[in-house]
């Protein structure tokens, strides 16, 4: 344990202030934040100074310039058509710094738009049109379920298998995973918000809808073979790669919610058939050289949402921001890392 500079404390301290604003305002579903973080390190390890989900990362820096669409559905800053500065951080799904970069497994970007007059708006996405559980006590149950037994230092198959079986959703995300290829890049693949949210315009018109970043040089997997030629550890210097030849764009598009259609789960994604429309366009321009970086002493809350753009009542949305805030705490006191 090593002692902390004060500024890295007071920007905890802002975000623990934010997020007491926040939970109060919609009401989040309770399960025990430092339980739940407890839960992520039993089952997936601690690895001290790293966060405790999607902890092989990072961080970028970029671009926003929102659309016509955009203006139309929101008010916020964010579309003004300006270009917006944007702080990305990358990573790998999982708690562990050392994931290997050549499985079907989970990618992660995590973005930070910096709006004028100080507002923000902060958002983690995932590549998945799901997540791997639809509220906070299931999450909670998975996870324990996934922890390996003192004994025999891994998961009990029984308990895995009767806690899936009694919530089948909890597999769907492991079934979309083992459907796509390995992606070749973290800027070949589309990264979904999952959580439902509202766009509301200067006429107070509200339009709610799940949001997906598209790589505008598209997707692009690798085989098995070229997968296994890659290596474990490749993401992070294809990205320098791609960024340093201007080839990463991502299309902020939104699906437009219809009445009727499931607002509050992350494991129900809205039919296909939905109208998709893009609300700007995100060019990352710089990627940092090493572990540093304006990411490693943040993190991101998706309640943190500007004028113009309000959270739904989905209760895994409310549930992400005391764990995110218990999270950096724990890793800004060990020492972080990434
Ligand atoms: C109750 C539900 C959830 C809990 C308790 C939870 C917990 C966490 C924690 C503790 C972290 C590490 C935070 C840090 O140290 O900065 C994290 C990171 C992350 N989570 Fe979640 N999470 C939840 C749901 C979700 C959902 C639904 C998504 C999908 C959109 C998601 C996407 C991410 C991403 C992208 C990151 C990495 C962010 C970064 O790079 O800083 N999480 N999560």
């Amino acid at each position: 344990m090593s002692f902390h500079p004060y500024p890295r404390l007071s920007a905890l301290a802002v975000f623990t202030f934010s997020n007491l604003m926040m939970a109060t305002a919609i009401n989040a579903e309770t399960v025990d934040p430092v339980k739940m973080v407890d839960s992520f390190e039993a089952a997936g390890g601690k690895f001290e100074g790293y966060r405790r989900s999607g902890a092989k990362g990072i961080c970028a820096t970029g671009e926003f310039v929102g659309s016509t669409d955009g203006r139309t559905l929101s008010s916020a800053s964010a579309f003004s058509g300006q270009k917006i500065p944007v702080i990305l951080r990358f990573s790998v799904g999982g708690g562990n710094p050392k994931a290997v970069d050549n499985a079907k497994s989970q990618r992660n970007m995590a973005l930070q738009f910096n709006l004028p007059d100080g507002e923000t708006w902060q958002m983690g996405n995932i590549s998945a049109p799901v997540f791997g559980s639809s509220t906070p006590a299931q999450l909670l149950g998975r996870l324990e379920s996934l922890t390996p037994d003192p004994s025999t230092k891994a998961p009990n198959p029984e308990k895995v298998k009767a806690f899936a079986e009694a919530n089948p959703e909890v597999l769907l995300q492991g079934k979309y995973f083992a459907s796509q290829p390995v992606p070749a890049s973290f800027a070949s693949v589309n990264y979904w918000g999952v959580n439902a949210f509202a766009f509301v315009n200067s006429k107070g018109e509200k339009q709610f809808g799940k949001w997906i970043f598209e790589p505008v040089a598209g997707v692009m997997g690798l085989s098995d073979e070229e997968a296994k030629a890659k290596g474990t550890s490749f993401l992070f210097d294809d990205l320098r790669q791609r960024v340093k030849d201007g080839q990463v764009t991502f299309n902020f598009n939104l699906q437009l919610a219809e009445a009727g259609d499931k607002l509050d789960s992350a494991t129900v994604p809205l039919p296909e058939s939905r109208r998709k429309v893009t609300l700007g366009s995100l060019k990352v321009t710089a990627v940092a050289e090493d572990s540093g970086g304006a990411c490693r002493d943040m993190t991101f809350i998706p309640t943190v949402l500007p004028k113009g753009v309000e959270p739904s009542n989905d209760p895994m949305l409310a549930a992400r921001e005391a764990p995110y805030a218990v999270g950096l705490g724990r890793r800004l006191s060990e020492g972080s890392k990434q």
